[in-house]
C-alpha cells in the first residue's frame, strides 16, 4: 500500500500550464524530422528508425503526462447540478445500505491539493468549454451560472457510487446547509431510498414545502405503496387529507402531560413543572373515569376546573362504598356552612370530598382521586394564574381547522377524513407526510411538530418495552430548528432502539441555539447524531461547528527562497547565489472552514460511520 503520510507524500503541482504538451510536440516534430531524413537517405535506415521510435516512445509519454494535467484542470470545473429519473435510484440501491450520491472519500491527498489551489487563481487554470469533450465531460462540467465554487468536487478524477452500511445510520443524521443549498434535494434521495426499502416513513416539513411532498407523493407512488398519508393542520376541506389523534398512544396521565408540555422549549421551570402535574392529574381523572382525553376534553377541563372530574369521581366511590346516611357522617366532620354562600351542587361537593377524607376507608381511597384533591385545595388564584398561561397554548392547538383535525371526533359526521395515529401508521406501514406550513403560522407548526415528536415517542417507548422492533420507522425532519424539542432529542439519542431512523435538516447552528437558549444546547443536541451532512453553510458558528467534527490532517509546504549576493569589497565584484527547499508539515482542518461557503447547489461532504469522510453530489430525483 502506498504510504500517504504528508511527508512522503509526492509533492506535485497538478495545477499549472500543461508544459508536457509542448515537450510532446518537439518530440512528435523530431520524430517527424527522423522519418524524413530516413526518406531522403541521409541517415541509415536502422539508425533512423530507431531514433524515430525513441522520439514517439517519448512524445507520447509527454503527450500522455500533458494529457493528465489538462484531465485534472477540466476536472476544475467541477460537476453541474444532475437530474437523475426515478427509476435509476432502484438500480443504485444495495441491500442494507444507503446511496448517498456520487462522489469520492476524501484523503489527506486532496487537503492537500486544496490549499495549492489556495494559492492560485483557479478561474485561470480552468479550460475552454469546448475542450471539456475530449475528457468525456462534454455535459458534466458546472455551469458558469451555477452557485459555488466548481474546482471543490474536482479535486478526484475517479468519482464513484457512496454506499454506507444502513446500520451506520441508526445513530441519527444531521443535514446542514444554507438555503437552497439541496437540503430538500438530500432528503427526497434519503426518503425516497426509505420508501422503497418498505420502511414506515414520517416526512415531517414545518415549511411545507409543495416540491417537497411532490417527490414524496411520486416515491410512495412509484413504490406501489399508493397515495401517503397526508397531514395539514390548516386543512378546512374536511374530504382532504386525513385526521390525527396524537392523544392516542399513553399508558398514564404523564405521558399526555410531558407531550403537551413540549411545545414549550427551553428547560423546564416551576410554572412547567406545576402545569405539567395540572395536565398530568386532569388526564389521569379522565382516565380513571374511562374517557379518552383529547386535546379539546382537557382544554375544556382545565378551564372550567377540576369540580367535574371531582365529583364524578367521587360518585363512583360513594356508589361503590358508602352506606346510606354517609351525608350524616361526612357532615360531622365540617365546619358549618353558612346559608346561601355555596350553590346547592358546591355544597354537595363539599360534603363527598368529607366523605372521602374523613369516612371512607384508607383502602378505598386512590392516587387519582387525592391528586384531584390537591389541585381542588390549590389556592385558586394560583390556579387561575397557572391555567391563565395554560390557555393560550391549548386554544392554539384546539380552535380553528386544527381543532377538528387534531382533536378527531369520531362522531363528526360533517368530516369524512380518517382518523389516525401514529401507532396504527406504525402497524400498517403507512407513509405519513405532515405538511406543518410554518410560513403562515410558526407558533402552530412548531406546536404540532413538537407533539407528534412526542408521541412518536411514546409509540417507539411502547413497541421497545414490547420487544417490537422489526418495523424500521424512518423519520424525516426538515427545518428541525422550528420543532426541536425533548422528544426530539429524545429520538436521537435512544430512538434507534425502538427502530426509529431520524434524520434531521436545518439551515444554521444559530437557529437551534435561538430556539434552545444557548449555543451549548444546540451543538448538545446536534452532538447526538452519528452522522453529518454538510452542504454549503455560510455562517461562522455553523462552519466550525462542521469542520470541528471532520478534525484535522498533515499537509505539507514547500517554502523555496533564492538569494543572490554581490560583494565589491575585494575590489572585483564577486556574485554569491543561494537556494534553499523546505518542507515542513502543518497541522490544519482536513476541510478548511472557508470551503464549506463556497460548495455548490446539491454538493456535500459527509462524515458517516464514525470517521469516513466523503465528498459527494446529490442529483435531483424526477419523474
Ligand atoms: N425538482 C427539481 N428540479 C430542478 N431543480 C431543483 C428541483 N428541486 C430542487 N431544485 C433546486 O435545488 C436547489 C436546492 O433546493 P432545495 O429545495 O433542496 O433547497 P433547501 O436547501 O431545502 O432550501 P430551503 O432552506 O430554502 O428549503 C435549488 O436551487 C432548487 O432550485
Ligand atoms: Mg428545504
Amino acid at each position: 500500500m502506498r504510504n500517504e503520510s504528508s511527508l512522503t507524500r509526492r509533492h506535485s503541482l497538478p495545477y499549472r500550464t500543461a508544459y508536457e504538451i509542448y515537450a510532446a510536440s518537439v518530440w512528435l516534430f523530431a520524430s517527424a524530422y527522423m522519418a524524413y531524413l530516413h526518406a531522403q537517405h541521409v541517415m541509415p535506415r536502422e539508425m533512423s528508425a530507431l531514433l524515430y521510435m525513441v522520439c514517439i516512445v517519448f512524445a507520447v509519454k509527454r503527450g500522455h503526462e500533458g494529457w493528465l494535467i489538462l484531465r485534472d484542470r477540466s476536472l476544475l470545473s467541477g460537476r453541474r447540478f444532475e437530474l437523475m429519473p426515478r427509476s435509476k435510484l432502484q438500480t443504485l440501491m444495495r441491500p442494507d445500505h444507503l446511496w448517498l450520491g456520487y462522489g469520492f472519500v476524501w484523503e489527506p491527498k486532496h487537503t492537500q491539493k486544496l490549499h495549492e489551489l489556495s494559492r492560485i487563481n483557479p478561474a485561470s487554470l480552468m479550460l475552454p468549454d469546448f475542450m471539456h469533450r475530449f475528457f468525456g465531460r462534454g455535459d458534466q462540467y458546472q455551469k458558469n451560472e451555477e452557485i459555488g465554487m466548481p474546482y471543490i468536487h474536482g479535486l478526484e478524477p475517479n468519482e464513484i457510487e457512496l454506499h454506507r452500511f444502513l446500520k451506520n445510520f441508526e445513530g441519527g443524521t444531521l443535514i446542514l446547509g444554507t438555503t437552497q443549498a439541496g437540503k430538500g434535494v438530500a432528503l427526497c434521495n434519503l426518503f425516497s431510498q426509505a420508501v422503497l426499502r418498505n420502511d414506515v416513513v414520517i416526512f415531517i416539513d414545518p415549511k411545507g414545502s409543495p416540491r417537497v411532498y411532490e417527490s414524496f407523493r411520486k416515491a410512495c407512488t412509484a413504490a406501489g405503496r399508493g397515495e401517503p398519508l397526508n397531514y395539514h393542520p390548516g386543512n378546512r376541506d374536511k374530504t382532504k387529507g386525513i385526521r390525527l389523534d396524537p392523544l392516542a398512544t399513553f399508558s398514564t396521565g404523564a405521558q399526555i402531560a410531558t407531550r403537551i408540555m413540549s411545545v414549550i422549549p427551553g428547560k423546564p421551570d416551576a410554572f412547567t413543572q406545576f402545569a405539567w402535574s395540572c395536565i398530568k392529574t386532569f388526564a389521569d381523572a379522565l382516565i380513571e373515569l374511562k374517557i379518552k382525553p383529547s386535546l379539546k376534553l382537557l382544554s375544556k377541563h382545565i378551564n372550567h376546573g377540576i369540580d367535574d372530574l371531582l365529583r364524578d369521581l367521587l360518585l363512583d366511590r360513594i356508589e361503590r362504598f358508602a352506606s346510606e346516611n354517609w351525608r350524616e357522617e361526612a357532615r360531622s366532620f365540617m365546619a358549618p356552612i353558612k346559608e346561601g354562600r355555596l350553590t346547592e351542587s358546591q355544597e354537595e361537593l363539599l360534603l363527598m370530598v368529607s366523605f372521602y377524607e374523613h369516612v371512607l376507608d384508607k383502602k378505598e381511597q386512590t392516587l387519582v382521586v387525592d391528586e384531584c384533591l390537591k389541585v381542588f385545595h390549590h389556592s385558586k388564584e394560583h390556579y387561575a394564574k397557572i391555567t391563565a398561561s395554560l390557555m393560550p397554548i391549548f386554544a392554539m392547538l384546539t380552535s380553528g381547522p386544527l381543532g377538528d383535525s387534531f382533536s378527531p371526533d369520531p362522531k363528526d359526521s360533517t368530516d369524512s377524513r380518517p382518523i389516525w395515529n401514529l401507532e396504527s401508521i406504525i402497524l400498517t406501514r403507512s407513509c405519513l407526510y405532515c405538511h406543518l406550513d410554518s410560513l403562515s403560522d410558526n407558533m402552530i407548526a412548531s406546536a404540532v411538530g413538537s407533539i407528534l415528536l412526542g408521541d412518536l415517542v411514546s409509540v417507539a417507548g411502547k413497541r421497545y418495552n414490547l420487544g417490537k422492533t422489526d418495523i424500521r420507522i424512518s423519520l424525516f425532519v426538515d427545518e428541525a430548528s422550528n420543532v426541536c424539542n425533548n422528544p426530539l432529542i429524545e429520538i436521537l439519542n435512544k430512538g434507534a432502539e425502538g427502530g426509529i431512523y431520524t434524520t434531521v435538516a436545518m439551515q444554521t447552528i444559530a437557529d437551534l441555539a435561538h430556539r434552545l437558549g444557548s449555543q451549548d444546547a444546540a451543538r448538545m443536541v446536534l452532538g447526538n447524531c452519528n452522522n453529518l451532512i454538510a452542504l454549503r453553510c455560510k455562517d461562522r458558528p455553523t462552519q466550525d461547528f462542521v469542520t470541528e467534527t471532520f478534525g484535522k490532517t498533515y499537509i505539507h509546504q514547500v517554502d523555496t527562497t533564492l538569494s543572490t549576493h554581490a560583494d565589491t569589497h575585494a575590489g572585483l565584484p564577486s556574485f554569491e547565489g543561494g537556494a534553499s527547499h523546505k518542507r515542513t508539515a502543518v497541522r490544519e482542518e482536513i476541510i478548511p472552514s472557508e470551503y464549506l461557503g463556497k460548495l455548490p447547489n446539491g454538493q456535500f461532504f459527509a462524515f458517516v460511520g464514525g470517521g469516513h469522510l466523503l465528498k459527494g453530489h446529490v442529483p435531483v430525483i424526477t419523474d
